[in-house]
């Protein structure tokens, strides 16, 4: 299904910012320059459109989080979306840094691409969103969207990351999509449906007979999403696989993240493929079943190496927490302990 190209990796490293934690320290924040010019991303695949109401889909993989980042596209008009951007961090240095970003960026400009959204499946917990550093570099009216649910994980992680000001949250997404609303990109017509489970506030994006589905459901042989995050939920991610599997047959699932083990990196199966050998939840697969099985396994499964900074930037739409008042960025880790020491 992937072909071998790879995305293009320019040799400078453009708008670095560095976070400060407690095994970071480093230098005090600045305001991002300008971005310099790089080399456009390579789409690892682009998917055509299937009829006269399908986008067309780019494809590109971030090797470092294994997320597929997608660039979806009006043939006629060439509006455009990107669905579940990726912003690199590196945790031993602190350094957040923009080339996944800036390769995409250059694409677009290269194509002649009009950005109209920039959108979120849900607030991830293993990779930061660019979404706020590609909607400051776009520029004009585009808009930062995602499920309207968000505000339940904002209130669940603002106590935990410090966010004890409301004030931080205002400003940061621009659009709170209700469930089943649909947008218009160019000529075609585009569907929010709410997909929960992995979180509460996921949603997908259906644009044809293409389905972004986030992490609602992986590829055949990977199966299924971690259900375990606050406000997650085994018997909603069933329901919200049911109600992929129910879309017809050629249908396109276009994932969030692929993690081949003996494979090239996929990106989207049809649901026919998916109803007959997903790993987890197919057709005839129990409720109970699967529902006992994901908690058995959620138990043993040990925290995402990026969670903390992730949720403290995705929840405010891919900003950074605020500087103190010397200018200094920090992320936060809770730290579980019982010593008073
Ligand atoms: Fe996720």
């Amino acid at each position: 299904m992937s072909s071998t190209n790879t995305p293009s990796t320019p040799s400078a490293s453009v708008s670095e910012s560095r976070a400060m934690s407690s095994t970071a320290p480093v230098s005090a924040a600045s305001p991002l320059p300008l971005r310099a010019k790089v080399p456009p991303a390579q789409p690892m695949k682009r998917h055509d459109p299937q009829d006269a109401d399908s986008p067309v889909v780019l494809t590109f993989f971030e090797k470092a989080t294994c997320t597929w980042q997608y660039i979806i596209y009006d043939p006629k008009s060439l509006e455009a979306v990107i669905v579940d951007s990726v912003l690199d961090y590196d945790p031993p240095s602190g350094a957040v840094t923009t080339k996944t970003a800036d390769g995409l960026l250059s694409y677009i400009e290269e194509n002649g691409l009009k950005i109209k959204k920039i959108l979120e499946t849900h607030a991830h917990a293993d990779h930061l969103t660019a979404a706020q550093y590609l909607k400051q570099q776009l520029g004009g009216d585009v808009s930062v969207g995602i499920g309207q649910r968000i505000g339940q994980v904002q209130k669940t992680f603002a106590p935990v990351y410090g966010y004890d000001d409301p004030a931080v949250f205002e400003n940061t997404f621009d659009h709170y999509f209700k469930d089943d609303e649909t947008f218009k990109l160019g000529d075609l017509s585009c569907q929010v449906v709410h997909l929960p489970g992995h979180t509460p506030d996921h949603v997908g994006y259906v644009i044809g007979k293409a389905i972004f589905t986030g992490d609602s459901i992986f590829n055949p042989d990977v199966g299924s999403a971690r259900c375990d995050f606050p406000g997650g939920n085994a018997q909603d991610l069933f329901a919200s696989m049911q109600r992929l599997l129910s879309y017809p047959a050629d249908y396109r699932l276009f994932v969030g993240h692929d993690y081949p083990v003996d494979r090239d990196t996929l990106c989207s199966t049809t649901v026919g493929e998916q109803r007959e050998s997903n790993k987890h939840v197919k057709v005839g697969t129990e409720e109970d079943s699967f529902v006992e099985w994901r908690r058995t396994r959620d138990a043993v499964l040990g925290a995402p190496r990026l969670l903390h900074p992730s949720l403290q930037v995705n929840i405010r739409a891919g900003k950074l927490p605020p500087a103190d008042d010397k200018g200094r960025v920090w992320f936060k880790t809770p730290a579980k302990t019982e010593l008073k020491l």
